[in-house]
């Protein structure tokens, strides 16, 4: 798969991060099962707990409008390095994909593919809670 449109797509989204306590604007793009692309940016709030990370926004959007399977997300910063999902992120996505492929996009548009499986390695998932119980 050619991830170098969702890539871009996420460079974009970085622009839209309301981030005044942090000055760190990420940008994330997640496409869905049918093809189409869902931006976010992180949200911060003067009560700095009710910030929101880009990936989670990008979710958000993507969840009012009816879906509920993805095939990827990209995720950049302005720096030139890659940044990775938080650990809240990671949990978040995996309530609809253990093993979502992870496009981590450096602010030059260098981009490479990783997975949740691999950033969230034994995972507590949706499937955890229908297992069979011994009490
Ligand atoms: N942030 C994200 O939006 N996604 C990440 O993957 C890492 C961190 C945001 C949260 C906060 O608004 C800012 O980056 C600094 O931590």
């Amino acid at each position: 798969m050619d991830y170098s449109d969702l890539a871009k797509k996420s460079l974009e989204a970085r622009f839209l991060s309301y981030s005044p306590y942090s000055d760190f604007k990420v940008g994330a793009a997640l496409l869905t099962e049918s093809g189409e692309i869902f931006l976010g940016a992180n949200v911060e709030n003067a009560a700095y707990s009710p910030c929101i990370c880009a990936e989670r926004s990008a979710f958000i959007c993507a969840l009012m409008k009816g879906h509920k399977n993805f095939k990827a997300i990209a995720v950049s910063s302005m720096v030139d390095d890659y940044t990775s999902p938080c650990g809240v992120c990671r949990q978040f996505m995996r309530e609809f994909s253990a093993d979502l492929p992870i496009i981590l996009v450096k602010s030059s548009g260098t981009f490479i593919e990783t997975s949740l499986d691999v950033l969230l390695p034994m995972s507590f998932g949706p499937d955890d809670l229908a297992k069979e119980r011994n009490e």
